[in-house]
Order: C-alpha cells, then structure tokens, then sequence
C-alpha cells in the first residue's frame, strides 16, 4: 500500500512534458550506422558496411532490400531523393522522382475522379536509375553485391514481424485493394491473415532484382522487364509505355543550403517542396529567439506554426518541377524571411484565408520511408523514398512482381479548380508530358564547420517537412540528444485546412490551451517517422535512433 502510494507520489512528480510518443532505439557506434523502419533491411545495410561498402552502398543495398522487406513504401516502382554528403564536399542530391508518362495530359483526372487504385495513376518509375546513378558516382562497391542480399531476400523469404503483418492484413482486407495480382502475391497461401514470425517469399519480385543484378539498372528500364510493365498498362488502361521508361532519367540536382545558428542545413531541391520550405521557416524562425523561450513554450509553437503556414502557402503558389516551373529564388533568402517574419502577430494566428484565400490545398498520403547512414569515414546519406500512398496503387505488374507506385496523385489534378474541400489547381504542379510531380521528401544532412552531424528524414505527405523542422529545431535550437529529439511530440500545419497538428495534445495540456487563446485550431494525430543519426562533433561518435512511432532498427559497426 505505501509502496502504491509512493510509485503513485513519483508519478504524479514527472514533469508535464514527458512525451505520449515511443522512445526511440538507440544504437551507438564509432563506425558506420544504418537506421531505417524494416529491421532486415536495416541488417543488410550494415553487411554491406562490414563488406568495405561505403554509406552510398549500404544505402542502396538498404533501399533495394527495404522494396522487398517494406512493401508499404519502399520500391523499385516508385521514386525518391537522395542526399549525399561526400568528405569534404557540399552535399549533392540524386533525384529519382517519377515522371508523367507523355500520354498523361493536365486534364487526365479533370473530371474530379482521380482513381488512385488505378494503373493511369503511375508515374514512370524513378528508383532504379536513381539508386544506379548515386551507386556510379559515390558507390565503391560492385552494383551486383548491393542488389543480390534484396534478390535473396525475396527468393529464399523473410521473416514477417507484427508490424509487417499488421499492415499487410490491413491492405488485404481493404474492399479496394481488387487487383488479383497483389491479392495473390501479398496474400498468405491458405488466405489466413499473416502473423509475425511467418514466412514471405517473393519469386517474381526475386528475379526482377536477380535481373537487375546482373544486367544493371538498364534492364529495369528496357527489354524484358520493360515489356511486362507495358502489357500490364497496355491490358489495364495504364499510360506508361516502353519509350516512357528508356526516356527516363535520375539527375543529380544542387541541394537546398540554408544556415541556421552556425549549422548547414541541406535539403532536396525541386521537384521536391522539402528543401525550400525547410529553409523558408528556418530562416523565418532565425528571427526569434526561441532557445530563451523554450521548446514547449506556447509562443514557441505559435512562431513555428506561423512559419509553416507561410512556408505551405508559397509551396502551393510556387513550386513544381524546376524543368517545367520558374521558381522564385527569393523563397530561400533571409530578406524575404525577414519580411515574412514581421508579418507574425505576436498575439494572435493568422488566419490562413488571408495568406491567400484563393488557393486551398489537397490531402497527401502519409506512406513513404526514410532511412538514414553513416559509414566510418563520415560519407552521409539520407534517402526517402516513395510509391505515394501505402503499397502504392496496390498493383503488382504481372510476372515482374514489384507494385506501383500512384504518384501522378501528386500533380494538382483539376487545373483550375479550386475548393473549400482542399482542391488545389495551380499551375506549377498541374499535369504535363514528362514532368515530375510536386513532392514533400525531405531527406536533410545538417552541417556544422563543415562536417555531417545530423541526418533526418520522415515520411508523412506534406506533414514531412514539418516533421524534419521539429527534428532539425530540437537538435540545432534546443540541444535534444537525438532521441529526445526523434520522440518529441510533434507539430503540423500545412496552410490549408486551418488547424494544426499535435501530437503532444494529451502530454501538453496547457500548452494546447494556450494555443487555442492565440486562435490557433488544434487537432492530435500520429506524425512521420524520423530515422536519424546524430554524430558528435567533437568526439565522432555516431548514434542512430531509430523512431519507434512504426518500426525500426538501428545498427552499428
Ligand atoms: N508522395 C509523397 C511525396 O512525394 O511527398
């Protein structure tokens, strides 16, 4: 009974900021570390590592493994960005977003019925030549022994976790996952639901990666890998041909570089919204001292969320694909910062509707993943990669094995249109031949007297950039050690619809009270996914933290 008594007097003397989210698992290592949500994957970076790979390989052997351990996101379907921070070098971005097949006009999905479950809702896939590209230019080790552990994987079968299990169950018994072939190749022989410690083998997905192994990324692209994703278009009314896939082509793009309290931050630049949005609130919120105020402190959150919903609206007015899209250099720049940031009432949130009421905004999917590496000669990476929604359009091309992404929902699919629904029908994201669809990916290398000290990422739709801010925010500004900073409740808004996201609402009470005086609207939700690693500046020590939110693993040399 006093024993009762005391545990409760303990409890109730915890400070109201313990956080309602997971703790984020640790690994510590003065070697090279993998963190990603997909605990094999995760081991067969770490073997690349321990082989002599360096973090560009073990980042694309992780990334082939995770399109077989991480059906949910991780692909060879689908596309991504990423960032690399070579030695003594700035970092460099590898850009593998999808294209628009040239048969997909702007007015494709005019009539408001975007199909997302549909094979016109693929864009050409990125990932291969993507991860090929990166391997060429900052790979050491051959393409072969970086894509065979994935091949494995999917021949011999892996070990299902709860997780996995979880989501695939989900999927299956969704009434709108109908493409026979997914049912077929994710369902559990027998058609009982999966369980953790079960057994998933992949034969055709295998010897699609066992082709690309042998042949290189090319084979993806051409041949007969390529004809089977054109029959499958060609038999399902998809858009995607041969000549959209041999005309494809990953680039090696400038990162975004923003400076915010003596660090460097890098991040992707367009196609992706990540890089110019992350710099636009930082150096918006460069202006306050938010360190004396404190990270839970209502004003704090006010700025940040101020911030984004400034950020999110240049985001929806301006950007697209840079091939296609003139973008405003002034978005990245202090000056305009500075004037955004004197349009912050201290006081009181600004309604979105006066930012710019004529353009209100589309929901985003939250299924993508992040992962990030480290090798022991300091060679960063930081990947998120993507099909769009969770498993993509939930098809699996017939005799390739592999899903689709729907990343063409990305695109302001209804030119013109607008709506209090959230509607978007700006130009410089509405359908054209061959561009590339508006992404949030926001894999960031954050600097400091020019080494890697923080790599972040997340999942998450349009919520990623957010996510990454409070990362990045909780170690530059606040000092968290990368745990706390991976596990601290986090916060969203994104312009459109009004309201904010916390997920702090339960462990921040008052806070949130205080928010709501402001005028701001607060919603709870689960947010992102943040595999990260922070590495000491002073001693070089590397700890990876893996987010607990979903999954995940983080492994040490
Ligand atoms: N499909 C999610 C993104 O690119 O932002």
């Amino acid at each position: 009974m006093i024993r009762a008594a005391l545990l409760l007097a303990l409890l109730l003397l915890q400070p109201l900021t313990a956080t309602a989210q997971p703790k984020a698992e640790t690994v510590t290592s003065k070697g090279g570390v993998v963190v990603c949500v997909s605990p094999p994957a995760a081991d067969v970076g770490l073997k690349v590592l321990k082989a002599g790979g360096n973090a560009v390989d073990a980042a694309v052997a992780t990334a082939f493994a995770m399109a077989v351990t991480w059906p949910e996101a991780g692909n060879i379907g689908g596309g991504g960005f990423m960032m690399i921070a070579p030695a003594g070098k700035d970092p460099t971005c590898i850009e593998y977003r999808e294209t628009s097949p040239v048969a997909a006009k702007p007015d494709l999905f005019a009539d408001g019925k975007v199909t997302w479950l549909n094979h016109k809702a693929a864009g050409v896939p990125g990932t291969v030549r993507g991860l090929a590209l990166a391997h060429k230019k900052y790979g050491k080790l051959e393409w072969k022994t970086l894509v065979l552990p994935a091949a494995e994987l999917a021949e011999n079968g892996f070990t299902v976790n709860a997780v996995l299990a979880g989501g695939l169950n989900k999927v299956l018994a969704d009434a709108k996952t109908t493409n026979a072939e997914f049912k077929r190749v994710y369902g559990k022989p027998g058609g009982e639901k999966w369980r953790g410690g079960d057994k998933l083998v992949l034969k055709d997905l295998g010897h699609t990666l066992r082709v690309i192994a042998e042949k290189g990324a090319d084979a993806f692209y051409t041949g007969e890998l390529a004809d089977l994703l054109e029959k499958e278009m060609k038999a399902e009314g998809g858009l995607i041909t041969k000549a959209d896939l041999e005309a494809y082509k990953a680039n090696e793009r400038k990162p975004i570089h923003a400076t915010f309290r003596g660090f460097d931050v890098y991040g992707p630049p367009p196609p992706s919204s990540g890089g110019v949005a992350i710099a636009e609130m930082l150096n918006i919120l460069e202006n306050f001292d938010l360190k004396k105020q404190g990270r839970w402190a209502p004003e704090t959150s006010h700025l940040m969320i101020e911030a984004m919903k400034r950020a999110y609206t240049d985001r929806a007015r301006h950007l697209g694909d840079p091939d296609f899209t003139k973008i405003p250099a002034e978005l990245t720049t202090k000056d305009y910062a500075k004037k955004l940031a004197a349009t912050i009432d201290l006081q009181k949130a600004t309604p979105s509707a006066e930012l710019a009421p004529e353009i209100p905004l589309d929901k985003q999917s939250d299924s993508t993943t992040h992962f990030s590496v480290v090798d022991k000669d300091g060679l960063a990476v930081s990947n998120t990669y993507t099909l769009e929604n969770s498993y993509g359009n939930r098809v699996v091309v017939h005799g390739a094995g592999y899903i689709l992404n729907n990343e063409m929902t990305d695109f302001n699919t209804r030119p013109g249109f607008t709506s209090t629904k959230g509607d978007i029908g700006t130009k410089p994201n509405q359908i054209a031949p061959g561009k590339r669809m508006l992404s949030s990916m926001t894999p960031v290398i954050v600097l400091k007297d020019g080494k890697p000290v923080l790599i972040t990422g997340s999942p998450g739709g349009r919520t990623i950039i957010n996510t990454v801010l409070c990362i990045v925010l909780n170690v530059t500004e606040f000092g968290m050690p990368i745990d706390e900073a991976v596990s601290a409740p986090r916060l969203h808004h994104q312009w459109f619809p009004d309201a904010a996201r916390f997920e702090g609402v339960k462990s921040h009470p008052e806070l949130v009270t205080k928010l709501k005086a402001l005028g701001h609207t607060i919603t709870e939700a689960r947010q992102g996914d943040g595999h990260s690693i922070w590495i000491d500046p002073k001693t070089g020590l590397r700890t990876g933290a893996a987010d607990k939110r979903l999954d995940g693993k983080a492994v040490g040399e």
